[in-house]
Order: structure tokens, then C-alpha cells, then sequence
């Protein structure tokens, strides 16, 4: 029998662009590999915990919760998480915070460190809030989605679901198919998972995929035919088509549904043990069939759950603790 050969180590990230405060999570093109790797096994290790004891993790600490663009699983599982572990959150929105009176980003983000939260949370329209925010503040900031940039918690837990169902990500087969161009989700997925060895295929109607694949992100490949993508996945994760960021562009849904909807008929294709994924929110009849939506493949109601896990993981790095 020929010798095993050795694992191949996972690509290591670039540098950050400039320093934030440590415990940070601004993106994952930058994101440390052995960070990542320390998140997902500290997630692991909070399932098994009981919650009197992750009760005691953080107690009083606190969190600020800044959420200018809409959001129900994100903020509520960052919210949650952070009441898990014993911290006291404010979530403030736009509507009700003072950016209505014409108060800077930079401006609020120094007013919450100055009331003494000790983290802040932030989901932002605009890509690179984030770290324009972390360039002010001396307290971690952790990016909960900013405009067509990253949403990395997301991509960490998308990444810990399918390592709850696949041995590995090297080697892996990930379809993620619709609106591509405006995916914060897929940008952030195809760092993590190409850095780690997975085979990513970006699919989707020309006009919502990037001119080359490595705009987004090293060792992807663009397919515009479903039926090809979906040969021999082992993942297929659907995006929302995000009609807030079309920005002049007709979509003809009738069109998208025919070519990139996927169906009970279509999941046959890719391999059977596939699993079917879903940041949310879903548009049921658009991107996916119910059926499939709820069907034994798919583990989008996981992935939500994950969220809590893997975003508690994330706020102990914040706190170091
Ligand atoms: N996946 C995700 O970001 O969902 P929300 O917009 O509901 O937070």
C-alpha cells in the first residue's frame, strides 16, 4: 500500500491592513487560520456546556449591539449569545439612535466606548464600516455584515455546520449559488473555505458574478450552468437574490427561477448525501423549493442554531476569556 500522505496544511491569510483591537473580527480574508480553527473548536466546546456554567463567562460584561440595516438571525443570535454568557447588551438601530440627528459612524463608536461598552457589535450597510469603526475605538469590534464586504461570524458558522455533517473541508465540493456580486456571505465563505482546501464553484446568471473569480477570492471557479455546478457537491448553499443591492438591474425572476432555482430534481443531482444550505432570510419559491427547504438534505434551521454557538466562541475572543 503506498504511504499516507501528510495532510496538507491550510493556506495562511494575508496580512491585516491595519491594526484593530485584539479580539476583533473584521473579516476572514485576514482572519488568522489558526483563529479560525480556535473559534470553531471553542464553539464545539460550548455546545457540551452547560448553561449555568457558560452563565458565568461573562458576567456584566458589555456588549453594544449596533444594528443599521435589518437583520433577525444575526442580531438575535449575537444578542443571544451574549446573554448566554452573562453579558448585558443595548442594541441600538438607526431609526432610534442619534445617526438621525446626523451623528458620524465614528461619532457613535466613540460615544458607546466612552458609556462603557466593552464590545461593539456592528451591522452596517455600508462595506468597510467595520473597520472604519475599529480605526476609532480601542474596544473589539465585530462585524455582524457590512454592505457587499464580508460577514464572517456567518461564514464561521457556515463552516462549523458543514463540519458537523463532512469529515473535512479539503477537498470538499461547495456549490453557492444566486447573487453572487452583492454576497457579503459568499465573499466570506470563499475565504474561509478555499483557504482550507474546499473546491468552491460560485454559480449564477452572469450578471450576478464577478468579472473573474479571483475578484473575490483565491482558487474559485464561476459556473454559469446549475446543472454543472451541482456535479458530485457536496454542499449547495442558496443565496438570497438581494433586490436592496440590484441597483438598477431587471431581474427577470421567471428567468432566474428556471435556471438556478433548486429543486427536488436538481438536488439529485449533486451528490446524495449532499447538504443544502441557506444564510437566510429565504424567499421560499424563488431560490429553493419548500420542499427542499425542508427536506432531510437541508440544515438551515442548523446553521441559525450554530449561530448562537459559534458567535458565544466569538465574544469570548473579544473579551479574552
Ligand atoms: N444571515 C443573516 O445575516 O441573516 P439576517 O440578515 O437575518 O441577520
Amino acid at each position: 500500500m503506498p504511504p499516507r500522505s501528510k495532510p496538507k496544511r491550510a493556506k495562511a491569510a494575508p496580512a491585516p491592513p491595519f491594526a484593530s483591537a485584539p479580539g476583533s473580527l473584521l473579516d476572514l480574508e485576514h482572519l488568522p487560520t489558526q483563529d479560525i480553527t480556535d473559534i470553531l473548536k471553542s464553539a464545539r466546546r460550548l455546545a457540551k456546556t452547560p448553561r449555568d456554567l457558560l452563565s458565568k463567562m461573562l458576567p456584566g460584561r458589555r456588549v453594544a449591539l449596533l444594528f443599521y440595516e435589518a437583520s433577525t438571525r444575526t442580531r438575535v443570535s449575537f444578542e443571544f449569545a451574549a446573554k448566554n454568557l452573562g453579558a448585558v447588551t443595548s442594541v441600538v438601530t438607526a431609526s432610534s439612535s442619534s445617526i438621525e440627528k446626523g451623528e458620524s459612524l465614528t461619532d457613535t463608536g466613540i460615544t458607546l466606548e466612552a458609556t462603557g461598552a466593552e464590545a461593539i457589535v456592528i451591522r452596517h450597510p455600508s462595506s468597510g464600516a467595520a473597520s472604519l469603526m475599529a480605526r476609532h475605538v480601542s474596544v473589539p469590534v465585530l462585524n455582524a455584515g457590512d454592505g457587499m464586504h464580508e460577514h464572517p461570524s456567518q461564514g464561521l458558522l457556515d463552516a462549523y455546520t458543514i463540519l458537523e455533517h463532512k469529515k473535512d473541508l479539503r477537498g470538499l465540493r461547495v456549490v453557492i449559488t444566486g447573487d453572487i456580486q452583492h454576497s457579503r456571505v459568499a465573499r466570506s465563505n470563499a475565504h474561509l473555505l478555499s483557504r482550507f482546501g474546499a473546491k468552491v464553484t460560485l454559480c449564477g446568471p452572469p450578471a450576478l458574478l464577478p468579472g473573474s473569480a479571483s475578484a473575490l477570492a483565491p482558487n474559485l471557479t464561476l459556473e454559469r450552468d446549475f446543472a454543472r455546478a451541482l456535479r458530485g457537491a457536496d454542499a449547495v448553499m442558496m443565496l438570497r437574490i438581494q433586490k436592496e443591492r440590484l441597483a438598477g438591474f431587471n431581474l427577470n425572476v421567471d428567468e432566474y427561477i428556471a435556471g438556478y432555482q433548486l429543486t427536488a430534481e436538481r438536488l439529485r443531482i449533486a451528490r446524495k448525501d449532499a447538504i443544502v444550505m441557506h444564510p437566510g432570510p429565504m424567499i421560499r419559491g424563488l431560490e429553493l423549493t419548500a420542499d427542499v427547504a425542508d427536506g432531510p438534505q437541508s440544515v438551515i434551521a442548523e446553521q441559525v442554531g450554530n449561530g448562537v454557538l459559534v458567535r458565544m466562541a466569538l465574544l469570548l475572543r473579544a473579551f479574552k476569556a
